[in-house]
């Protein structure tokens, strides 16, 4: 469809009209034709999971021994292999002994961690946050990751939002919230390639994270480096070294670090990691020990023959950028053709991690995701990158083009431009058009 050019605060009612109309026949022209498209979760591609055949077939048949000798497929090892920890400890800059290998999924670990911080504590010598007077909170910068969310109200810990900016968390509204309240216990923090604005995490707000006085002792900066090679460009920025910077702070224990490979090798497969003090460390261990027996070291086998080193790591991730930086490059094209001088939203343009944060007039992003459900395609509901589904302004989607083909990728993105436009076409002429 060709682009309409027109400003949506200063158009007179006669052109919205017009435009209004026409957006109208545009839309139920799309929804006769019965897409069926999804933009909703960050997942890769089945060709991103073909990059990573190859790790099926191994270890091959009779190579099931570490570098020490541990036959990976008995019980024991609750760390993980010692080459799994050296080298994703380089990825993540966590030394080799701070590093835990466990289980396949990171967000799991986050839970974990967050469930033992609310019944039992950081440490031995500090209260649960689960008694903490009023209930414990976490600062969630905001737009963010709705699953963080949802670990979080499952556990009953408040949720406080604050702004996100392009280098990280808002430090000043997060500095004057931690010195003067003790019920903030920590705060969320995805360092490269933030889900879903795409920011990266900048050396000065990670210095200010690790240095800011907190009223609670036991404050920790929940570090998700769900995204730490995930680069869509020729840059490969390395992220903050937060352990570093909290040590030299006199705050060691106050970061605890995950990442996985996710979005590496198999997102539902892959390897998990937590790293941090050998405080915080020791004190995963004490819970882990109850949970399990040991990691799945011949998982950790597998993916350590099919990626070595951090040279092979980065050289995979280099042919994820070829399936999927064609999909950003697509919707940002499409969203610039349709919505740039219309005044009716903002977008981010990110150079890595799985998403673009799309902005649309206040008031209509759920009136957006409705009408782009009429035509058949599906977007993440309006509200989720905030806690408890509620984005007071009604503002945010976020569009995840990793899945689908290119072919969809972009149809289903001149379907959301073209309900971004309806969408703030109605709300100025104060009619909602349904149908
Ligand atoms: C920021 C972030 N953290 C964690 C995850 C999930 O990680 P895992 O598959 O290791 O549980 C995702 C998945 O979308 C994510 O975007």
């Amino acid at each position: 469809m060709p682009a309409i050019t027109f400003d949506i605060a200063t158009a007179d009612q006669a052109t919205l009209a017009d435009i209004h109309e026409s957006l109208h026949a545009e839309h139920q022209a799309l929804i006769a034709t019965g897409l069926t498209l999804d933009l909703t979760r960050g997942k890769p591609s089945p060709e991103q999971l073909d990059l990573s055949a190859g790790l099926l077939a191994l270890p091959a048949p009779g190579d099931h021994y570490a570098a020490d000798g541990t036959d990976c497929r008995n019980y024991g090892g609750l760390t993980g292999i010692r080459e799994i920890r050296e080298l994703w400890g380089e990825i993540f800059e966590v030394p080799a002994g701070q590093i835990i290998e466990s289980g396949n999924s990171s967000l799991a670990l986050m839970h974990d961690c967050l469930t033992h911080f609310t019944l039992a504590g950081t440490s031995v010598d500090t209260e649960p946050w689960g008694r903490t007077a009023g209930g414990a909170a976490v600062l969630c910068p905001v737009p963010g990751y709705d699953r963080h969310f949802t670990i979080l109200e499952g556990l009953g810990i408040r949720m406080i939002s604050v702004p996100m900016r392009a280098d990280g968390p808002d430090m000043t509204v997060v500095r004057r919230l931690v010195a003067g309240d003790e019920s903030i216990k920590g705060i969320w923090t995805m360092p490269s390639y933030s889900n879903p604005t795409g920011a990266l995490c900048s050396t000065e707000v990670a210095r200010a994270l690790a240095e800011m006085p907190t009223a609670a002792a036991d404050f920790r900066i929940l570090w998700d480096n769900a995204y730490a090679v995930h680069h869509l460009t020729d840059e490969e920025p390395t992220v903050p070294d937060i352990l570093s910077l909290c040590a030299a702070a006199g705050n060691p224990d106050r970061v605890v670090i995950f990442g996985s490979t996710s979005k590496i090798t198999n997102a539902g497969a892959g390897l998990s990691f937590f790293g941090g003090s050998p405080h915080n460390v020791a004190w995963l261990q004490r819970y882990l020990f109850r949970r399990t027996i040991g990691p799945d070291k011949v998982n950790e086998l597998r993916h350590f023959r099919f990626l070595p080193d951090v040279d092979s790591v980065r050289a995979l991730m280099r042919r994820h950028r070829e399936v999927i930086a064609p999909k950003f490059a697509a919707v940002l094209e499409i969203l610039d053709t349709r919505l740039t001088g219309t005044g009716t939203a903002e977008w981010t343009t990110p150079t890595g991690g799985y998403f673009i944060s799309l902005d649309v007039v206040p008031g209509t992003a759920s009136r957006v995701v409705e009408l782009a459900k009429q035509a058949g395609i599906a977007l993440t509901p309006a509200g989720a990158t905030f806690p408890y589904g509620n984005d007071p302004d009604d503002r945010n989607i976020r569009i995840a083009p990793t899945f689908p083909s290119l072919a969809d990728v972009a149809a289903a993105t001149e379907g959301l431009a073209l309900c971004v436009l309806l969408a703030a076409v109605e709300q100025r002429r104060g009619a909602t058009v349904s149908g």
